[in-house]
This record gives C-alpha cells, sequence and structure tokens, in this order.
C-alpha cells in the first residue's frame, strides 16, 4: 500500500522539487497544485493521505486551505514545510490545525522519512479515533532473550518491532544489551542521545524526557539506544531500568526489549518485568544444550510459564525442530529460516528485511511470529492475599 500525497507549493519549481525527492516506491503523487482552490477538489476526490505545503509566498492561502482541510477532510493530514521556522509560524500552523511542520531540506531520504513517519503516526492516531486502540492497560513486553551469542536475538527484535509498526501498533524498542547493543545498526540510525546520556543527564526522567532520547524509525517504532561503549554501561543500574520500563509500558502496545546473552542483572530484570519471553535457539547440538540450562534457571526464577521459542537458522540437518520441542519441552512460537542473502543484506543495509517489498522467507516467518505475538494473551497474575 502506498501513501498517497498531494503537494502543494506556489512556485512550479520547489513542487517538482519536493515530487522528485519523495520519488520512492511507497508514495505516490496524486497530484501537484499551486495554490488551496485549484487543490480542494482534486483533495476530495482522491482523499490523500497527507497533503504537503511549502510556505513559500503567499502565507494566507497555506493556513486557510489547511483549516479547511482540517474541518472538512480529517483523514488527509497537512504537513508543513518551511524555511523559516519561527513561533509566529508555528503558531499559526496550530491554529489552522497542522500538527507536521518540518524544516526545508533538499535531501531526498529526509524528506521520505518525514512522509512515513507523518502517515504512521497519523494512521495509529486515526485507529485510536476508531476505538481500536488501548490506552496502554493491554501493552506487552517482550524481551527476546537467547543465552548463546550471535543466536539472531537482535535480529529477530528489530524485524518484530518493524513488523508490530507496520500492523498501526505503538512500538517501542529498547536497547538492553548495555555493553555491546547494535540494534540501531540494524535501523540505520545513529545518535548521541543514548541510554546512559539519558540516565547520566536526568536523575528523574519522565516520558517526555525519554522520548527526548527516542530515535524514531520510519517505520513509526521508537528506540531506545544502547551505550556507545561498553564502559558507560556501568551507569545505569536496576534501578534505573525497572523506572525506565515502568514509565514506557502505558505508552505503547509493545515494549520489545533486546538484552545480551548473559544472564546479568538487567536481563534477569527485562525477564521479570516482561509478559512474554521469547527464547532464540537453533539446531545445534551447543545451542541446545544452553537453552536447556537457561530454561532451567528460568524456572528457578519461576519465569518459565512466560517462554516460548523462536528457533532460527533452521535448515535440513541431523537436528529437526521437532526434536528442539522434545529436548526443550516448551511452546514454539516461530521457526525462522536460515536465510543468509536476506538476513546479512538487511544488516549490511540497515533495512530490516520485513520492510523488503519482494516476500522472504525470512519475513514471512516474522509475520507468523507475529501473529503469535498479536494473539498471545498475557496471564494476568493475581496478587496473593496477605
Ligand atoms: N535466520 C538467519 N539466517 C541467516 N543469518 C542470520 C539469521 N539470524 C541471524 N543471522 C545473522 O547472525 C548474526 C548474529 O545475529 P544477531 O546480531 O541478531 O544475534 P544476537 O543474538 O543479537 O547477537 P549478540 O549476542 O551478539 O547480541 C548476524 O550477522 C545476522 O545477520
Ligand atoms: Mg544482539
Amino acid at each position: 500500500m502506498s501513501i498517497k500525497i498531494i503537494i502543494i507549493s506556489k512556485l512550479e519549481e520547489t513542487r517538482l522539487k519536493v515530487a522528485a525527492a519523495l520519488e520512492s516506491e511507497d508514495i505516490y503523487i496524486a497530484g501537484q497544485f499551486k495554490d488551496g482552490a485549484s487543490a480542494l477538489s482534486r483533495i476530495e476526490s482522491v482523499d490523500p493521505d497527507i497533503v504537503i505545503m511549502m510556505l513559500d509566498t503567499d502565507e494566507s492561502d497555506v493556513f486557510a486551505t489547511s483549516e479547511r482541510i482540517y474541518m472538512n477532510r480529517p483523514s488527509s493530514v497537512v504537513m508543513l514545510i518551511t524555511k523559516n521556522m519561527d513561533v509566529d509560524v508555528l503558531q499559526r500552523a496550530m491554529k489552522a490545525g497542522i500538527r507536521h511542520v518540518i524544516p526545508w531540506k533538499r535531501e531526498s531520504q529526509y524528506l521520505i522519512e518525514n512522509v512515513r513517519t507523518v502517515y504512521n503516526e497519523e494512521s495509529s492516531h486515526r485507529d485510536a479515533l476508531k476505538g481500536e486502540q488501548s490506552l496502554g492497560h493491554t501493552s506487552k513486553v517482550i524481551t527476546v532473550f537467547g543465552s548463546k551469542g550471535g543466536s539472531g536475538k537482535t535480529t529477530i527484535a528489530v524485524n518484530l518491532a518493524v513488523n508490530l509498526a507496520k500492523k498501526k501498533k505503538k512500538v517501542a524498542l529498547i536497547d538492553l544489551d548495555l555493553q555491546y547493543g547494535d540494534a540501531n545498526i540494524f535501523l540505520n540510525l545513529e545518535t548521541n542521545d543514548t541510554l546512559d546520556e539519558l540516565i547520566q543527564g536526568y536523575a528523574d526522567f519522565d516520558i517526555d524526557t525519554i522520548r527526548n532520547y527516542m530515535k524514531t524509525h520510519s517505520s513509526g517504532v521508537h528506540i531506545l539506544i544502547a551505550p556507545k561503549s561498553p564502559e558507560y554501561a556501568e551507569f545505569i543500574t536496576r534501578e534505573h531500568v525497572e523506572k525506565l520500563i515502568n514509565i514506557i509500558r502505558p505508552y505503547y502496545d509493545y515494549l520489545i526489549i533486546d538484552v545480551s546473552a548473559s544472564f546479568d542483572d538487567i536481563t534477569i530484570l527485562a525477564i521479570d518485568s516482561s509478559n512474554l519471553i521469547l527464547m532464540v535457539t537453533g539446531l545445534d547440538v551447543s545451542i541446545l544444550r544452553n537453552s536447556k540450562i537457561s530454561l532451567k534457571v528460568l524456572e528457578s526464577i519461576k519465569q518459565i510459564s512466560k517462554v516460548k521459542l523462536v528457533i532460527n537458522r533452521d535448515s535440513k540437518g541431523s537436528i529437526s525442530v521437532s526434536d528442539v520441542e522434545k529436548i526443550l519441552q516448551c511452546p514454539i512460537a516461530a521457526v525462522i529460516p536460515s536465510d543468509w542473502k536476506t538476513v546479512g543484506t538487511a544488516l549490511n543495509t540497515g533495512i530490516p528485511f520485513v520492510q523488503n517489498v519482494k516476500r522472504t522467507r525470512a519475513g514471512a516467518a516474522i509475520d507468523a511470529l507475529t501473529k503469535e505475538v498479536i494473539e498471545f494473551r498475557p496471564v494476568i497474575e493475581k496478587k496473593e492475599e496477605e
């Protein structure tokens, strides 16, 4: 499905520049107009997702047109692009019902990402208006764990998060692999606003502060990135992480947590806070042995009932999926094929494979996992009577 767009700008040159910058397979330009008067009937007939307006010469027309769209066509959202981002412009935009004002930049990728982010945010908002979203009481916290390094935890956490966002879920991803977290690499996101910076900068953080430190991926996933270097991990305590999870969880449908391969304090806390633990395992003796030991640990800390297995790198070998089921005696949420080409290319380009236009075997497996996750209903634990 493509994002339908109408462009309005007085200057033909600008209209063409914007249209060219937005050339992408998920974007469809449904029309370009010089002013609101000529655009309104087209907006009426094609019902665009986004109307992009350039604030160039005649300002009054821009705000008047936005107001009409806001009042009469709430399904189309206005995105204002301006070279002068001042308080006056922002105030007038707010009055005209424009929630998205972005500064003009030539780079195509910047524009495309802004368009996708606006589209994703507005889709969730529309669903919420239809009553299809909850206010957070059902939010699910999912830790993707696996006791062997390199088993595919981050690959699965990232692709699951993006796939849930594609299904209009509000998703946060926290990278709690504090020493070597690399989830941002899988999403091609770089920033200095990392988890340790947040914690060092704000002793008493709230959701707004946390959001300032989250990066938004084009899919709509909000991600809190791990420290840039292992020594910064020491600034982050169990208490910090507990507070972080508690603050974030009511604002999202899904909170996906990527962790390291060890049972450290932070991983145990993530596991403890989760409704669902996806334990990544595989089809070789070494990983199965590790998984068996981990399951015993999870049993001893009373977390075993939350565990589902994800068997990664499935290929025809001497150990089969049903052997794993017998050995580990745990329900299986998904089986992901070994698919070096798809998974490796995704990592190298920073584009999660669930965003590939062409359907892949790995993508289909993540689709199945996403379905499992959506259909999963957490067991509500009854508090014991004191
Ligand atoms: N199903 C798969 N098919 C092929 N390659 C895969 C598959 N899953 C993961 N990989 C590759 O294995 C490597 C490790 O994956 P990933 O980083 O997701 O593992 P991890 O468990 O998060 O590792 P770490 O313990 O270091 O955090 C990556 O190069 C990834 O591309
Ligand atoms: Mg990892």
